[in-house]
Parts: C-alpha cells; sequence; structure tokens
C-alpha cells in the first residue's frame, strides 16, 4: 500500500479508537443499496428452498427425507417447490446479469471491471491473502481491505458460475425432451450428476465456509447484519476496510455515503432473519454429512 495512504489509514484507526462492538450512537454508512439488500434475500431464500428441497431428493432413502416428503405430500411436492425456487432465483440471477451489462456496456462504468470496487480479483487480493495468512501466524500486520475482502470476491463468484452450472444441467433436466434436441443421452445423464454434485458442493460451501468467513470471525460474531440493514457503524467500517475509508475521506466521497441507524425493529427483524437462516443452513448441513456419510 502506498505508504500517504497507509498513513491515512492508520490516522483514521486511532482517531476512531476501532473496536470489535460498534456503537448504537455516532455515524453510520451505506454499504449496501436498498436493490443490493433484496436481491441478497432473495438468493438466500430461495438458496436455503433449494437446499432444503434439494437435499430430500438426493437422500431419498434417509428418515429425515422420508418424514420431510411425508409432511409436504410426497416427492412430487418436494420437485415442485425446488422448481418455484428455480424460477425465482433464475429471474433474480438474470436480473443482476442485466445490471452488470447495463452498467459495464452502457454506462461505461470502468469500476465494474477493474479497480477498488470491482468484484474482479486483482493483485492486491493475492498480497492480501498472503498478508492474512501472515497475520494469523502473528508474523506480520493484519493487511487493509477495500470495499470487498479476497474471501468475498471469493464467495461471490463460487455463487456466480455455480449459478451457472447448476442452473444449466438444473433446466436440462427440467426439459429433458427439448434438451434432448441439442444433447447426446450420455450428457443429459451426466447432468444429474453433475447437478447433485455442484448442488451438494454449493450447499457445503455455503454453509460452512460462507457462514464462518461473514458471521463467525471475531470482527462480526456472531452475526453480520449489514447485508440485511444496509448500513455500518463508522467504526465497524474503519476496523473492517480502512483502505476503502481513506479513500472515500480522500476522494471527499465519505459524505455522500452516510445514512441512518437502522431503526431498531429493522436491527431486531434482521438479527432473528439472520439467525434463523444460520440455524437451518447449519441443520442442513448437518443433515448432509450424516446422510453422506451413513
Ligand atoms: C436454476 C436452478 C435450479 C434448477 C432449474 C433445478 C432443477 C432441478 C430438478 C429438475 C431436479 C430434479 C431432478 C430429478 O428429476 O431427479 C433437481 C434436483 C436437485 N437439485 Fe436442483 N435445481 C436448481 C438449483 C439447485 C440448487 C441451487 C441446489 C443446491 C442448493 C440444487 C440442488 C439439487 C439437488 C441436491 C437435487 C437432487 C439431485 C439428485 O437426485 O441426486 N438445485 N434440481
Amino acid at each position: 500500500m502506498p505508504e500517504v495512504e497507509m498513513a491515512a489509514v492508520e490516522a483514521a484507526q486511532e482517531q476512531s479508537g476501532a473496536t470489535r462492538t460498534p456503537n448504537a450512537a455516532g455515524r453510520y454508512f451505506v454499504r449496501f443499496t436498498r436493490e443490493q439488500r433484496y436481491l441478497h434475500a432473495v438468493l438466500f431464500t430461495t438458496f436455503l428452498g433449494l437446499a432444503a428441497t434439494g437435499l430430500p431428493m438426493r437422500f431419498s432413502e434417509s428418515f429425515w427425507a422420508r418424514k420431510f416428503a411425508a409432511g409436504v405430500g410426497g416427492f412430487g411436492a418436494i420437485l415442485f417447490f425446488h422448481k418455484f425456487c428455480a424460477l425465482v432465483l433464475t429471474i433474480a440471477f438474470l436480473i443482476h446479469v442485466k445490471d452488470l451489462f447495463v452498467r459495464a456496456f452502457m454506462d461505461h462504468e470502468k469500476g465494474v471491471f477493474w479497480g477498488p470496487t470491482s468484484m474482479v480479483a486483482n493483485w492486491k487480493d493475492v498480497k492480501d491473502l498472503l498478508g492474512h495468512m501472515r497475520w494469523f501466524l502473528g508474523l506480520g500486520p493484519r493487511p487493509q481491505f477495500e470495499r470487498y475482502a479476497y474471501w468475498e470476491k471469493f464467495d461471490y463468484w463460487a455463487v456466480f458460475w455455480g449459478m451457472v452450472i447448476i442452473g444449466f444441467s438444473g433446466y436440462a433436466m427440467w426439459f429433458a425432451p427439448f434438451f434432448a434436441h441439442f444433447l447426446p443421452g450420455w450428457a443429459l445423464n451426466a447432468v444429474l450428476v453433475i447437478h447433485s454434485e455442484e448442488g451438494l458442493l454449493a450447499i457445503l460451501f455455503i454453509f460452512s465456509i460462507h457462514f464462518v468467513n461473514t458471521h463467525l470471525r471475531p470482527d462480526s460474531f456472531p452475526i453480520d447484519m449489514v447485508v440485511f440493514t444496509g448500513v455500518e457503524s463508522e467504526e465497524e467500517f474503519k476496523l473492517k476496510r480502512p483502505m476503502e475509508y481513506a479513500r472515500m475521506k480522500a476522494e471527499g466521497k465519505l459524505e455522500k455515503r452516510l445514512g441512518i441507524a437502522p431503526p431498531l425493529w429493522l436491527t431486531n427483524f434482521s438479527r432473528v432473519v439472520g439467525f434463523l437462516a444460520v440455524f437451518i443452513g447449519l441443520t442442513l448441513l448437518v443433515l448432509t454429512l450424516s446422510a453422506y456419510f451413513s
């Protein structure tokens, strides 16, 4: 990091006396727009729905799958809910891709592909990853993160490409007679294996690595609510993304990001929804692992 930026970051952290527990009082900054929060809400609810319906189909012999199927009206009903969630998720995914396209090719926003606000990995991410390993071992300072840390980019791309693979294989199974015009018979059998294994991988990844990265690290434990409320306290901002804070300040854009403290109902709602999602995810993770290894 250039020395000037580093100095600004350190000054910001010193001034803030950044702690792990954000103050209720003080300034709040917008991290996620309303559209981004809605997109995430659709993503996580449909993903939970797809996992909760996909797993009983995959492990249909297990006692919990049969109990669940009996409770909801059979495996036909489970498949119906699976397809419903898949449709909603596909629409949300296509809206996201359309937004990216408009921002990149019609509004010519360079930050989509490159720079500090892009989701595309860059050299700093490699240095941050190595620096983080050194920091974990007590061999160096904590890396100073920008708008998106390397593990956030990794999570994003895991879901993005996962959607392409799971979506394509899912629709190929759903509309097999149509896809049979283009795909050989063996490929139609292969899509079931691909869908099933990629679905399992996605479930294991989201309910373990993504949960740990997001909620269980010391800065956010026990739950990070920023994607629900959209805002974070100034202390949290400085602690978690000091380089972004310093850059915004240097560019004179910090005040434009000022938001308002989330009302109590939203904080409570976010807490309940967040914990519920984590609880469902961890339950599905345990069921998956027990069925896989039994
Ligand atoms: C656009 C998205 C998706 C579509 C169109 C889709 C479609 C389908 C269909 C049609 C089946 C039934 C296959 C059969 O007839 O046996 C199925 C099964 C399954 N899906 Fe999806 N799905 C989608 C997303 C997902 C996601 C995101 C997950 C993981 C969270 C997932 C996990 C599964 C699992 C585990 C099975 C059971 C496979 C097996 O029997 O081994 N699906 N999906």
